[in-house]
């Protein structure tokens, strides 16, 4: 069953067996093998002894680009993220699977769990270039803590993992591809050229979701993800925001503008 076998992937400490299992798994869902079940995720997904989780105050500040070490930080960084989006995929499908909701809920998030699988893969080869792997430098929890403020309400979950979090994704990955390109690093600029266009489409996918999901309740989406990120997400959204992305995942601005920090550069 694809929820048996999301629970065991979040129960998977190791994460390159976390990956492989995430892509098998994918595999046979696409293939018709799998019904949907019900299996209740845990509270949180194993990890691995290494790294080290550190509140994110306490994260040393991020080196600059030009020096090896400033950018395994970085490469490091990121694989910590996708980590914690592979278990965010697995996590909606079997903590949700028992909402009302069509086979092409499960056919999207098991496209995206199956994808995060594939961009922890690339970071963990590209630290691998580096000498470095997975493990190496202390990470934070952040992600995870605010996933864990979404367990009771897929609107929640929906508004806060895929339209919060993955979508400032959007907003801070060209920059740093660009850096990366302007250091003499095209291999690592373009794993997260990759990862930035796979990404559009999570969006994607969460917003149609949501949008779904409040049609169905009789909700304004747009009044109901600035409702729900209020409730459920700490501090406000940080301008200035790709609208391009953002819009090419179908991710109207008028929903989130209003919840931007401060004025964006351009307005002020
Ligand atoms: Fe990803
Ligand atoms: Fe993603």
């Amino acid at each position: 069953m694809l929820t048996v076998g999301a629970v065991a992937i979040l129960a998977t400490a190791d994460p390159a067996t976390k990956a492989t299992a995430s892509r098998r798994l994918a595999e046979m869902w696409c293939a018709g093998a799998l019904e949907i079940g019900r299996a209740l995720p845990p509270r949180r997904p194993a990890r691995p002894g290494r790294p080290l989780l550190r509140p994110p105050k306490e994260m040393p500040k991020r080196r600059a680009f030009g020096s090896v070490a400033g950018r395994i930080a970085l490469l490091h960084a990121l694989a910590h993220i996708e980590l914690n989006a592979i278990d965010l995929g697995w996590d909606i499908i079997a903590r949700f699977s028992g909402e009302s909701v069509p086979r092409a809920f499960f056919d999207d998030w098991v496209g995206v769990a199956s994808e995060e699988a594939r961009h922890f893969e690339l970071l963990a080869q590209r630290l691998a270039d580096f000498g470095a792997r997975y493990g190496d430098l202390p990470a934070h929890d952040g992600l995870w803590e605010s996933a864990a403020a979404t367990t009771d309400d897929l609107l929640d979950r929906l508004a806060v993992v895929p339209l919060v979090l993955e979508a400032r994704g959007l907003d801070v990955t060209p920059e740093m591809a660009a850096r990366l390109e302007r250091v003499d690093d095209p291999q690592s600029a373009a794993v997260l050229r990759r990862i930035y266009e796979d990404e559009i489409g999570h969006v994607a996918v969460g917003v149609r979701w949501f949008d779904r999901l409040c049609r169905a309740r009789g909700l304004v989406p747009g009044e109901a993800f600035r409702e729900r990120v209020g409730r459920c997400f700490k501090g406000g959204l940080k301008p200035p925001f790709n609208a391009e992305a953002r819009t090419a995942a179908g991710f109207p601005a008028r929903y989130y503008e209003p919840l931007a920090t401060r004025p964006a550069r351009n307005e002020e």
